[in-house]
């Protein structure tokens, strides 16, 4: 009986906490199996794989087209986490589902190697604002958004070793918009701790454009 009370306050406590989220945000784990899986990607596989692929994120991971992320360059891991996250689901997205369901975790492994050492893309566009250049160097201690340097690296590089934080230098601005309200609504929820639903569900239009349009600028190459 007491444990019965017990078990309903708590529940009812989380529920009062703030959004629940109901399933969990990735499936990935970061275990040695997973880093060595990751670590031994063959690229020259991940290069005849992406064959399929390259309509969309081009032949050498720049996509042709702005609503499409180019994929040249990211760090491996987070390329790894992001097609495990498309093939169970917890990264909602039908498209890539359908792309990712034939493959095996090595063939994502050799994809993401083949991504990993292609240069990233070349800056593009004008290089944001004052506004974005403050979020992306100091954050916003009112709205408790940290600073997107400490994560995305100083130029927008990324961070393999910290468990695939992506490069975001050069990703298309369109693209950016729109995983950045994504993250905003919830329909992107696939971020580890809701890292970036925090972050972004407190940013304005304005701002998640400018923030794209600093980030395509950079020259992380
Ligand atoms: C018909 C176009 C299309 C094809 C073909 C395609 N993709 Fe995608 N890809 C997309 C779209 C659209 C997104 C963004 C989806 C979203 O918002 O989650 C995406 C996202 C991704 C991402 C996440 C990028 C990021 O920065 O988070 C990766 C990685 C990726 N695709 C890899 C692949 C691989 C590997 C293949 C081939 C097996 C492939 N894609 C085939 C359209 C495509
Ligand atoms: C505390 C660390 C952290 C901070 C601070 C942070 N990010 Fe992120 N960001 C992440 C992680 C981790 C991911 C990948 C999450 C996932 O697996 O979906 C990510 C993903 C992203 C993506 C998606 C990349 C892609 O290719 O789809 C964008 C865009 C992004 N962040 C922009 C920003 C911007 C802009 C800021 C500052 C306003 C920021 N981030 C601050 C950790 C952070």
């Amino acid at each position: 009986m007491m444990k019965r009370i017990l078990v309903t306050v708590i529940a009812a406590g989380l529920s009062l906490a703030g959004p629940v989220w109901a399933a969990p945000s990735s499936q990935v784990a970061w275990t040695q199996e997973t880093m060595r899986l990751i670590e031994g990607g063959d690229a020259e596989k991940g290069k005849q794989l992406n064959a399929s692929c390259a309509g969309c994120h081009g032949a050498e991971g720049i996509s042709p087209n702005p609503i499409w992320p180019s994929t040249a360059g990211q760090n491996a891991a987070y390329t790894y986490k992001q097609l495990r996250d498309y093939k169970d689901g917890t990264r909602d997205n039908a498209i890539m589902m359908g792309m990712v369901m034939a493959l095996s975790d090595q063939d994502m492994a050799d994809i993401s190697a083949y991504y990993a050492a292609l240069p990233l893309p070349a800056p593009q566009g004008d290089g944001g604002n004052d506004a974005a250049l403050k979020l992306v160097k100091a954050g916003d201690s009112e709205r408790l958004i940290a600073a997107c340097n400490t994560c995305h690296g100083r130029k927008g590089e990324g961070n393999q070793r910290s468990h695939g934080m992506p490069a975001i230098a050069g990703q298309m601005p369109q693209y950016f918009v729109q995983t950045m309200q994504l993250y905003r609504s919830g329909g992107r929820a696939n971020d580890v701790y809701g890292i970036m639903r925090n972050i972004a569900k407190d940013l304005t239009d304005e701002e998640i454009s400018g923030l794209a349009n600093y980030y395509a600028a950079q020259d992380a190459r």
